[in-house]
């Protein structure tokens, strides 16, 4: 099978987490490792295996033979890496958030759409397929619970850096807002939110976020997220779907699920947690077959969309519309 040429872009924690996922599947495989720090692009090399490491991203948009880029650095650089992947005619990976502002995000968009390259945001999350299930069991929850509660972050962490990470509702809350956003089955058209900086006092960026959502159907969700403590019953996801008679429960790192049909009840388990493989497999699918991934560049946009409006309901104390 001929293999489609890729390149890491960011080879730090997550950034090896792709290649060893990459590495498992057929029909694609890393050719560059690109990374600020040589070291690390040098040591995905030997690692992971392919032709050259460099700290130059010029090297890879220039390099005929790499069809696509994987962005896995931090979020300040995702925006100017992913326009100038797409000026360059290179599909794209992109780890989340898509950007922290939405003229970002936007500018984005727009340049993926220009350029008629593919972009897929990796939220992981939609690869659970537990989550799927939990999607196909109700298709519009007319209540929605989602929560992603982690252990205090370190103040000296980078996602906790106002510019490079922007704490943990900016930095992680795109992916629940994203699940949430999928399992309703809809659109989001109102927010209303509380929070604030709680666990970081003096941070200027928000660390802690209570929010009901309504969509487009008329449905709700509430959204909490935050590094207030991880909950070892719940683990750090956590979600809950109740409509039409049928619940559903996602929890233990949605390795577990338990649904009910109004009579019954039934417990999933899955051993693994197998989204990264799994995104992996339909970004390369995509590739491979020509087709826009399940997830594109709209779906990165919704997701911060949603966390940046309840930013902003936190902020001013009024609902905001979207
Ligand atoms: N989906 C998930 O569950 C999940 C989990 C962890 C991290 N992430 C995301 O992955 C991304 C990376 O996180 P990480 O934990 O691997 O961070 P990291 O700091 O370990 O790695 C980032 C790497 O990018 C490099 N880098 C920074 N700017 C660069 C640039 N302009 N060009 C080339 N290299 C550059 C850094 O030197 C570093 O090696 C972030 O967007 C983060 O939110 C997602």
């Amino acid at each position: 099978m001929s293999q489609i040429g890729l390149a890491l872009i960011g080879c730090g924690g997550l950034g090896r987490v792709h290649a060893g996922c990459v590495a498992k599947v057929e029909g694609a495989r890393f050719l560059a490792y690109v990374d600020l720090n040589e070291e690390a692009a040098t040591r995905a090399l030997h690692e992971f295996g392919g032709d050259y490491a460099t700290t130059d991203v010029r090297r890879v948009l220039g390099d005929d033979r790499i069809q696509a880029v994987y962005i896995v650095t931090r979020h300040d650089s995702h925006a100017p890496l992913a326009i100038a992947a797409a000026q360059a005619g290179k599909d794209i990976l992109i780890e989340k958030p898509l950007a922290l502002k939405l003229e970002e995000c936007e500018a984005v968009a727009e340049a993926v759409a220009r350029t008629g390259v593919r972009m897929m945001p990796a939220f992981k999350m939609r690869y659970y397929p537990l989550i799927r299930q939990a999607r196909q069991f109700i298709p519009e929850p007319q209540v929605l619970v989602g929560q992603m509660m982690d252990g205090r972050w370190g103040d000296t962490a980078w996602a906790q850096d106002p510019i490079q990470g922007g704490a943990n509702v900016h930095s992680q809350g795109c992916h629940t807002t994203d699940i949430i956003r999928f399992l309703s089955g809809s659109e989001p058209r109102r927010i209303w939110a509380a929070g604030g900086t709680l666990t970081h006092p003096g941070h200027p960026c928000i660390d802690q976020c209570v929010a009901s959502i309504q969509f487009a159907n008329g449905h709700v969700a509430s959204w909490i997220q935050g590094d207030a403590c991880l909950g070892p019953y719940t683990s750090k996801f956590f979600f809950e779907l109740f409509g039409n008679g049928r619940s559903v429960q996602l929890y233990d790192r949605l390795k577990k699920a338990t649904f009910f049909d109004g009579q019954e009840t039934r417990v999933e388990q899955r051993d693994e947690e197998e989204g990264f493989q799994l995104e992996n497999e339909e970004f390369i699918a995509a590739l491979r077959q020509g087709r826009q991934p399940e997830l594109t560049v709209h779906d990165g946009i919704q997701a911060t969309r949603m966390v940046l409006a309840a930013d902003r309901a936190i902020r001013t104390g009024q609902v905001q519309e979207l």
